[in-house]
């Protein structure tokens, strides 16, 4: 199969007929690409896990292009949603819903919630709008780092997919939150540039004490994921993240600090892969970042951030991307 880049835009048309015809079609987001097909058809969204080589007890987020859309995907839409829409969406923010018959058990993996989300992108509004509501994960290889460019898609889905429909590159950055509204206390079951104060802020109450690693309610969140194809590891502590780099240069390695523009200057010569200095920017960065490292060297050291608000969000991506080893 040959996959094509177009600009969104230009492509939309031939998207909506793609997925009008149960066919597979990459989506810009906000947050980060997501492959997409008819959520409302299983034939379509088995293709998702084919191409992707997804675990197929992982659900799908489903986007949707207006908030009233929400009604046809879950069963019961409760007030707690609607002040969040009218806060977040569109937006990074993903809300965990009791799932409408409408859709069908392929997007949900047998569970009976279902994922739902409104893009900030008007052309995949546009999409969906004219065809069906998107069932849409991140759209790399299964457990690769998300892509946040059409490029790496490309990298990841060519010969797999036919129309990759480019938005530039992704504003946010990492997926977004994920926020179960089935459990007594909403749970924030993914961390992501809705953090769980401003969510806290509109509905009073959110749990993300179970810090979502380990929670066994976003089964995504199991899987080792995140991660680049060369070995790498996180450090608080500058002086050990050298020292770690200088072992590896005499051991004949060619290492990388991904860090915060504040630590060149103290890293000298050595190879400098920067995150920006404030949270967005990080947000924003890692995943190309990571991208750039497992091409260019054999191993990565990653500088590793607070845990707290959006910082807390890309260090959750992190500690993922280096299977939680820390200098
Ligand atoms: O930003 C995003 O959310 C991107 C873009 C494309 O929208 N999508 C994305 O999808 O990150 P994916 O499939 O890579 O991650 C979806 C996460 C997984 O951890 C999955 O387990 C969880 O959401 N999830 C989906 N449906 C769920 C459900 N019904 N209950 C709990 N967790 C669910
Ligand atoms: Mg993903």
């Amino acid at each position: 199969m040959e996959t094509r880049i177009v600009g969104a835009e230009e492509g939309l048309d031939e998207a909506v007929s793609l997925i009008k015809s149960g066919e597979l079609v990459v989506i810009p987001t906000e947050t980060v690409y997501g492959l997409g097909a008819d959520a409302l058809n299983p034939a379509a969204v088995k293709k998702i896990f084919e191409a992707k080589g997804r675990p197929q007890d992982n659900p799908l987020i489903v986007h949707i292009s207006r908030v009233e859309q929400v009604k046809t995907i879950a069963r019961e839409v409760p007030d707690e949603f609607y002040a969040l829409a009218e806060r977040f969406m569109p937006g990074p923010l993903t809300v965990v819903l009791e799932k409408s018959d409408a859709v069908p058990y392929e997007v949900t993996a047998g569970g009976h919630t279902v994922a739902v989300r409104m893009p900030n992108n008007a052309i995949v509004r546009r999409l969906i709008a004219a065809s069906s509501p998107i069932a849409a994960p991140s759209a790399n290889r299964s457990k690769h780092v998300s892509p946040t460019t059409a490029a790496h898609v490309y990298d990841d889905l060519k010969g797999r997919v036919s129309l990759i429909l480019d938005g530039g590159e992704c504003v946010v950055g990492i997926e977004s939150t994920v926020l179960d509204l089935t459990t007594d206390i909403p749970t924030v079951l993914r961390p992501g540039a809705v953090t769980a104060d401003m969510i806290a802020e509109v509905l009073g109450a959110v749990s993300s004490a179970g810090k979502i690693i380990g929670v066994a309610k976003s089964p995504g969140m199991k899987y080792e994921h995140y991660a680049p194809t060369v070995p790498a590891v996180a450090a608080y502590d500058e002086d050990k993240a050298f020292a770690r780099y200088d072992e590896e240069v005499r051991a004949g390695g060619r290492p990388v600090l991904i860090m915060r523009e504040r630590h060149r200057a103290a890293a000298g010569e050595r190879a400098f892969i920067s995150l920006g200095d404030t949270p967005e920017e990080c947000m924003r960065r890692i995943y190309a970042a990571l991208r750039k490292a497992e091409r260019e060297y054999t191993f990565v050291i990653v500088e590793a951030l607070s845990g707290k608000g959006a910082e807390g969000s890309v260090m959750n991506r992190i500690m993922k991307s280096v299977g939680g080893k820390l200098l």
